[in-house]
């Protein structure tokens, strides 16, 4: 893929930049470029760009506005102690989308293409990659959306990717600190034969009430079940989940498609497992996670994803009560730092997790 770069000739100035990347919070301040390619049945995928960043002028009858047909995905680059800049495992990602877009068929973005405009974005705004003091990093978000005017609907005949990146500290207010969850029972977020392992805006947008219901009940975060029975766990709006036993072993939700198969959540496994754990992917009911907490038998919860990374989790409400906390979150605060540091180079990369950049 040739790209094309036209530089900035307004960037933000480096007094401004250092202020922003001092408290640079999470999707609300983007870098000075962008990257975007175009597609067509006729012509593949051409005119790779990177330019200014900047809005989109789009025809009202563009069909993403009108039937979601969209895929993205969220990575990181992280700055490392000696200046260097590292993708934690892009052609994950890259292999993810392509998954995506099968599902929403949208066309295939080749792995090497998608790594190709990412590492180019990371190049040429560098400089907002912050520095590793607070694991900070450089949040990207590749996506992927049907740019045709045309109202039927059909695969759309004209598709545009984009890159565009952003500072991140902390995904949630207030740092790290167990997240409380709400368990919906009403709303579900994915069902056999539908969008769940695929990374489509539509999937979060019928996320929404039911986070908002979780905030009218003081929770930070929706829990979701399956759809079928309405008994097994799934996931979060945005991460993936683990619990922890007594005697160490750790269970997370089998992937069986209607979650997300997030690149963290393998990362974990493969970290755990690492640690001498023994990791079962498998269902996993709502009420072994009420018996087992009570018990004692389940001693730590945790969630992880790209931008939360992991996460303790704390209590369980729900129409039928509350869950306390479990009792501990020594484990989920060991796996944690083993992931970020290999992300930030302060741990070998024994899984050849990281590619070098800058
Ligand atoms: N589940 C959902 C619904 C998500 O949005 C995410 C975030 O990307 C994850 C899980 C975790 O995936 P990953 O670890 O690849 O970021
Ligand atoms: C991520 O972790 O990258 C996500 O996409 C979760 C959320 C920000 C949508």
């Amino acid at each position: 893929m040739e790209i094309s770069t036209t530089l900035s000739e307004t960037r933000v100035d480096d007094a401004r930049l250092a202020e922003i990347l001092e408290d640079p919070g999470f999707g609300v301040h983007f870098t000075d470029h962008m990257f975007t390619v175009e597609w067509t049945p006729e012509q593949g995928w051409h005119d790779a760009r990177i330019t200014p960043y900047g809005p989109l002028t789009l025809d009202p009858a563009t069909a993403v506005l009108h039937y979601a047909q969209e895929t993205f995905e969220g990575m990181k680059a992280y700055r490392h102690a000696d200046g260097s800049v590292h993708l934690f495992r892009p052609e994950a990602n890259a292999e993810r989308m392509v998954r995506s877009s099968q599902r929403l068929a949208l066309p295939e973005l080749p792995v090497e293409d998608f790594i190709g405009a990412v590492e180019a974005l990371v190049k040429v705004d560098e400089r907002w990659v912050p520095d590793n003091a607070g694991e900070k990093s450089l949040y990207l978000r590749p996506f992927m959306f049907a740019s045709e005017r045309f109202l039927g609907v059909r695969p759309s005949q004209h598709v545009t990717f984009m890159v565009i990146a952003s500072p991140a500290g902390s995904y949630f207010k207030g740092g790290l600190k167990p997240v409380s969850l709400w368990l919906t029972e009403e709303y579900t977020r994915a069902a056999r034969g539908g969008m769940g392992a695929a990374k489509t805006g539509g999937n979060y947008a019928s996320s929404l009430v039911a986070q908002q219901e979780a905030s009218q009940h003081g929770c930070d975060q929706v829990v979701f079940l399956d759809a079928q029975e309405g008994r097994y766990v799934e996931e979060l709006g945005g991460m993936n989940m683990y619990f922890v036993f007594r005697d160490g072993s750790i269970v997370t939700p089998a992937i069986e498609g209607t979650i997300l198969e997030g690149i963290t959540r393998s990362s974990i496994i493969e970290l755990a497992r690492g640690m001498g754990h023994d990791v079962t992917e498998r269902r996993f009911e709502i009420d072994e996670w009420r018996r087992g907490v009570e018990s004692g038998e389940i001693v730590e919860i945790f969630a992880c994803g790209t931008a939360a990374v992991v996460s303790p989790v704390g209590e369980l409400r729900s129409a039928a009560g509350t869950t306390a906390a479990p009792a501990s979150t020594e484990l989920t605060m060991r796996i944690r730092q083993a992931l970020v540091d290999v992300q930030f180079g302060r741990a070998d990369d024994t899984y050849g997790w990281m590619r070098r950049v800058v």
